[in-house]
């Protein structure tokens, strides 16, 4: 489409100039002779710029810029003013004019003008549908769930992400805690202003600091320039502290004071800044443990740990995986243009029935590598890397196919008992007592069990055998 400008200027002659010459440069042009005439234009069309005179009778340019933002905000006002109304140029700059060229002017000029106003009204829009499809991204659609324990996080999220307090989301890693803290942002009242993510972790101890607060010329070698911390950047917003558990002692105490006082001093300098920071932090240790330990700042924790939230690991919430499952699949056949068909259901027990020790980000990335690899889009049980078809031995409790008539509930737990207890002595070759350690039973109720049940007789065929 075409970029539309609208020319207004009470002086025929020189609303023509303007006219000719950038239908010449290929623009669509539009042209009025005054206000009223180019608040009606701007109605009828879509116009992305207006050069506008500022002295025109009935209707002056400020007044017009104004209305023009009423009535298409998203026209961008460049002012044509004679030398003697410099003042009133910058007045229109505070109305929303992007620019202002005085008469006499060159073409070339006014030219360059536009090509700046329309440029950044591109990159201001880019911005505007950028930020939109971040907080698409980050509503909770998009972090799936619908295990009780994840539904109590989506609530709890909801009902923190617009108070301004700490959180200290906890989970093992590849949970998704970087996703949480995501979604606090994007539905708190910061949204507009920045996340700035920090891997505590990722940073080597001596530049931390300054990464953190920032630091002021020859604050130390090298610093050749002053330099604005991620405090600094996200000021108004959320700074997410990753892996913190991993801060120094000493950076710990300074980022206690930031949290009571909002205060610090950037590296090599003794001037006092303030902050208006919203902190979310994140862990795959025990903090608690690690203050037992005398490796985390008791007090810290207590300031941290205002509002917990923990995500559970994905084999605590395996109901979860078909879910995740079918979210990456499309996701991936999306993203790779790739025609994938819904898992077989061995696929799927399988899958169901591993343990997950990378959690989110080992299903995601297993997904995408299965995708990436099947040449037809179906996926089958050898495609599965080796450790997970042995998982499968194990039906996993929360995946049952139950048959057409139904089922005898009692006797298929019974056989399920059976099976697991068999399998278990098959492993310790026979050895009861730590047989009933690998099920996690004492060993009375084990043997209390197997008599009960006359496995007696089947266990000795086994040994036997
Ligand atoms: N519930 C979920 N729904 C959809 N995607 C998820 C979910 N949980 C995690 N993911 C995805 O899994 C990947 C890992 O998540 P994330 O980076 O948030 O985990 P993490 O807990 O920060 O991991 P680490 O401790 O390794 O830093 C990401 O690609 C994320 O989008
Ligand atoms: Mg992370």
């Amino acid at each position: 489409m075409a970029t539309t400008i609208l020319v207004v200027d009470d002086e025929r002659e020189s609303a023509q100039m303007l006219s000719r010459f950038f239908e010449a440069s290929g623009y669509e042009v539009l042209s009025a002779s005054e206000g009223v005439e180019a608040l009606r234009l701007a109605k009828e069309n879509r116009v992305d710029l207006m050069i506008t005179d500022l002295k025109m009778p009935r209707m002056d340019g400020i007044t017009l810029l104004k209305e023009m933002q009423t009535v298409s905000p998203q026209t961008v006002g460049i002012v044509v003013t004679g030398f003697a109304t410099v003042d009133t140029a910058v007045e229109a700059m505070k109305v929303g004019a992007f620019d202002y060229v005085s008469k006499p002017f060159q073409l070339e000029e006014i030219r360059l003008a536009v090509q700046r106003a329309l440029d950044h009204r591109r990159l201001k829009e880019e911005n505007v549908s950028l930020k939109q499809q971040l907080r698409k991204k980050y509503r909770f659609e998009n972090i799936v769930g619908d295990h009780p324990k994840m539904q109590e996080l989506f609530r709890l999220i909801e009902r923190v992400a617009n108070s301004d307090s700490t959180v200290l989301v906890t989970g093992d890693s590849g949970t998704g805690k970087e996703l949480v803290a995501r979604a606090i942002h994007y539905n708190s009242n910061r949204r507009e202003k920045y996340l700035v993510p920090v891997n505590c972790g990722a940073i080597p101890e001596n530049l931390l600091e300054s990464e953190l607060f920032g630091y002021v010329k020859g604050a130390f070698t090298g610093a050749t320039a002053t330099r604005e911390g991620r405090f600094e950047t996200a000021n108004g917003g959320t700074i997410f502290l990753d892996e913190i558990g991993e801060m120094s002692m000493n950076l710990q105490v300074k980022l206690l004071r930031v949290i009571q006082e909002s205060e610090f001093e950037p590296v090599g300098s003794s001037k006092t800044r303030r902050v208006d920071v919203r902190i979310i932090a994140a862990t795959n240790i025990n903090l608690e443990q690690a203050v037992k330990e005398r490796q985390f700042r008791e007090d810290l924790f207590y300031r941290l740990n205002v509002i917990p939230l923990h995500i559970p690991p994905l084999r605590e919430r395996r109901s979860d995986i078909p879910l995740l499952v079918n979210h990456f699949l499309s996701h991936f056949r999306e993203e790779k243009n790739r025609d994938v068909q819904p898992l077989d259901d061995d696929v799927m027990a399988a899958l169901m029935a591993y343990d997950w020790p990378g959690n989110v980000r080992e299903l995601e990335n297993l997904i995408e590598r299965m995708v990436i690899l099947s040449d037809d889009g179906h996926i089958r049980m050898n495609d599965l890397p080796e450790k997970l078809r042995e998982a499968q031995g194990i039906p996993a409790p929360t995946h049952v196919v139950i048959p057409e008539g139904g089922l005898e509930f009692n006797k298929v737990i019974g056989d399920y008992e059976d099976r697991l207890i068999l399998s278990a002595l098959e492993r310790t070759k026979g050895n009861k007592n730590l047989a009933a350690k690998l099920l996690n039973l004492k060993r009375t109720t084990l043997v209390e069990k197997i008599k009960k049940k006359g496995l007696d007789e089947v266990i000795a065929e086994k040994m036997a055998g």
